[in-house]
């Protein structure tokens, strides 16, 4: 809207000015009015660099003459990846190795005998389970997964490694169970958690441990926090429930 905004006042401005500039002067207008009011209207700093180089950049890419199918393919592989991020507003970046690490010492001690189950909701590319599952064979690690591309490059992984005790499912983490895991794992976004404290809550049994990656939850403190040396900085932080 507010690029449409800018579009129609920098038209009127123009037709004020009894003045029609070349493509590339009135797209530049168009971004410099569309991020002047992006900022009035208090978008984040980042969005503001969107806005400005939105339509100089399809004035560019159109003298580009790049066949349309481009387009459409880029979209289409762009779709299969973050598919429904714009409403849960959670995309796909992954944990690093240290956090991998890490998990391998959380998990149930091997002492007991006893097999265990983890649980990676929004399991991304399958990274995580499959680290784990080949560390620790003596648990069963589950993963579910919205987006089309990293569910099937996940299937994949879990095949060519030959990871039996690992299995991911597509659909969505809200209608999954939790009560099965004895861990549940979480690297989501700030916007879910308080809703997934709700269902962790409602669902994990007593004595299991629930594990979000970076995001902490409002008003509920975890137990202990591990703050790790990786290039995202990344904190686990930990509730046994
Ligand atoms: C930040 S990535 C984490 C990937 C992986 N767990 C890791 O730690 O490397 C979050 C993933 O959750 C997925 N996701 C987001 N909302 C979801 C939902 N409602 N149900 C299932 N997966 C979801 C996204 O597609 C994305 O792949």
């Amino acid at each position: 809207m507010l690029q449409l905004i800018a579009f129609l006042l920098a038209l009127l401005g123009m037709s004020i000015a009894n003045f029609s500039p070349d493509p590339l002067s009135f797209a530049l207008l168009c971004g410099f009015t569309a991020a002047i009011l992006s900022h009035l209207a208090g978008l984040a700093r980042w969005w503001l660099l969107i806005q400005l180089l939105f339509v100089p950049t399809l004035v560019l890419m159109l003298k580009l003459n790049v066949p349309s199918g481009v387009y459409l393919a880029a979209f289409l592989v762009m779709l299969a990846v973050y598919w429904s991020t714009f409403r849960s507003q959670v995309p796909l970046y992954l944990s690093s190795k240290r956090v991998w690490k890490t998990l391998e010492e959380l998990l149930p001690s091997s002492a007991s005998g006893k097999r265990f189950n983890f649980m990676d909701i929004g399991s991304g590319m399958g990274g995580v389970l499959t680290h784990l599952s080949t560390e620790r064979p003596d648990g069963n690690f589950y993963g579910v997964e919205n987006a089309p591309l990293p569910y099937l490059l996940s299937r994949l992984r879990i095949r060519l490694g030959n990871h039996a005790n690992c299995h991911v499912q597509w659909g969505s983490l809200w209608t999954c169970n939790l009560a099965p895991y004895d861990v549940v794992f979480a690297y989501l976004s700030p916007v879910p958690m308080e809703q997934l404290w709700r269902k962790v809550k409602q669902e994990m049994r007593p004595g299991t441990l629930f594990i979000s990656n970076s995001f902490a939850v409002p008003e509920s403190p975890p137990q202990y926090s591990i703050s790790l040396d990786d290039l995202h900085h990344s904190t686990l932080h930990i509730w046994h429930m």
